[in-house]
């Protein structure tokens, strides 16, 4: 059964085990502070606005379901990542676990979730940025201010600013320029900052008559809220992406998934609960900003205008941190034979996937100029709870295929924690759109066609006798 063909475990614990050249610097707190800068952005400071739409106050709930369910994805993410710490992220994973046409899923998934994770980011960006340019007087044409259809009655045509900053990343991505950890940490401490004053300012404005009625759209709300606030906890993942350069992986990587996710949580419900304390949240439909638009609604216009410029320098990290994610998985993709070998071609200069780089950048970039947020950030979830739940599933399986094999971090309570994490995934993704789904397995079968079309024939897998190959 070729579909089931599996890359060795023990090779890749090995050709890990050489170290493949990569310094091992990273330790729990780097990691921490990796996880948090690429996890805190346009989910908290744009998608708060439409979760409180939909949810009302009751959004601060939503937040906490969608952290629970990260939770417990995390869990079984890091047994995972601490069990097989190459890079690569979880498409390797589960070439290793659950075969060949899984990890083509879950890679096609990826592929999703970080290429219009950085469409939604610059989306998210652009919103700032004009808020920001607004408090100097600026605005820019209507037309050119955010996607068709995105502000109801307002003639929009094409999102400039999301397309000039996707085209600023990739050109710095496309000559090897990667986030350092000490630009990473000083955007981090740049975010986690504006966070606190949204907080530390806010809460003196809360009236809480505004939280009354707490969930104005009972708990079907809150759900789809919730489904939709997941994506502002997307990013955790890159922690395990970072596995070849840590030092103790075993120990430190899964303290840095779960250590930014809480962080992450506590802060993010702090905000729901400060922003719809402030302004009724129904004031919060189609406004590009709300974070900053809560403050100025009470008069605190300096500081709105210190947390646009936050949000807009915090946000440039995640958007490299996930072009980055993009391009590596869309090179590993090719390299195992799953894509054509173009898109793994180094350029000689720069020693980066220069074509794939370009490619992917004008592609999102274009998708992030013409399509709305909101309409991002379910696909977006949609591609990531479908990936996480096969990462759960995976740990499953690998305990039964692989249980002698060394975990540092064993995820407790097997076989419980991953079938909830499973099951909350799964109850995450009904929450979303309609529409959603049938855009998910449209993008799915095309997944499947390429599989069968190309991918499967050209496989390395499929050419390489000497590499042992496992079947079922
Ligand atoms: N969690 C990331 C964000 O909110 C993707 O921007």
């Amino acid at each position: 059964m070729s579909l089931f063909r599996k890359k060795s475990v023990e090779h890749m614990l090995q050709a890990s085990a050489k170290g493949a050249g990569l310094k091992k610097a990273l330790g729990a707190l780097d990691l921490t502070f990796l996880g948090i800068g690429a996890i805190i952005g346009t989910g908290i400071f744009v998608l708060t606005g439409t979760g409180a739409v939909q949810a009302g106050p009751a959004l601060m709930i939503a937040f906490l379901i969608a952290a629970v369910a990260c939770c417990f994805a995390a869990l079984a993410y890091a047994e995972f990542a601490s069990t097989i710490p190459v890079a690569g992220s979880i498409y390797t994973y589960s070439y290793a676990t659950l075969g060949e046409l899984a990890a083509w899923v879950i890679g096609w998934d990826l592929m999703l979730e970080y290429g219009l994770a950085t469409s939604a980011v610059s989306v998210g960006w652009s919103g700032y940025l004009q808020s920001l340019l607004s408090g100097f007087g600026l605005t820019l044409p209507a037309a050119l201010s955010a996607a068709p259809g995105a502000v109801p009655g307002v003639h929009t045509l094409f999102n400039l600013p999301a397309f000039l900053v996707m085209m600023a990343i990739t050109a710095l991505l496309s000559v090897g320029v990667r986030e350092s950890t000490r630009i990473n940490n000083i955007m981090v401490a740049i975010k986690v900052t504006v966070v606190l004053l949204v907080i530390a300012v806010g809460v003196f404005h809360v009236t809480p008559a505004n939280w009354h009625p707490f969930m104005p759209n009972g708990w079907h709300g809150v759900f789809g809220a919730a489904a939709v606030m997941f994506f502002a906890f997307i990013g955790f993942d890159s922690v395990s992406s970072a596995a070849e350069e840590v030092k103790n992986p075993k120990r430190d990587l899964p303290i840095g998934i779960i250590a930014s996710l809480a962080v992450c949580a506590v802060l993010y419900v702090a905000v729901a609960a400060v922003v719809t304390g402030i302004v009724p949240s129904q004031r919060f439909a189609h406004v590009g900003h709300p974070v900053s638009f809560a403050l100025q609604a009470v008069g605190e216009n300096w500081v709105a205008g210190f947390i646009d410029l936050g949000a807009v320098l915090g946000m440039l990290t995640v958007i490299l941190v996930m072009s980055y994610g993009q391009t590596r998985i869309i090179y590993a993709m090719s390299r195992d034979g799953l894509l054509p070998p173009k898109l793994s071609k180094v350029h000689p200069r720069f020693a980066t996937p220069f074509f794939t780089t370009w490619l992917v950048g004008i592609f999102f970039g274009l998708i992030g100029a013409l399509v709305p947020l909101n309409v991002l950030a379910e696909l977006i979830n949609i591609g990531t709870l479908a990936a996480f739940s096969m990462v759960s599933i995976a740990v499953l399986v690998l305990r039964k295929t692989h249980p002698h094999l060394p975990r540092a971090f064993r995820c407790p309570g097997v076989p419980v924690v991953p079938i909830l994490a499973v099951g909350s995934c799964l109850f995450l993704m009904i929450n979303l759109q309609p529409l959603t789904w049938i855009a998910f397995l449209v993008w799915t079968g095309f997944g499947l066609i390429v599989y069968f079309g190309y991918s499967r024939r050209h496989s390395r897998l499929a050419h390489a006798p000497h590499e042992p190959v496992h079947h079922d």
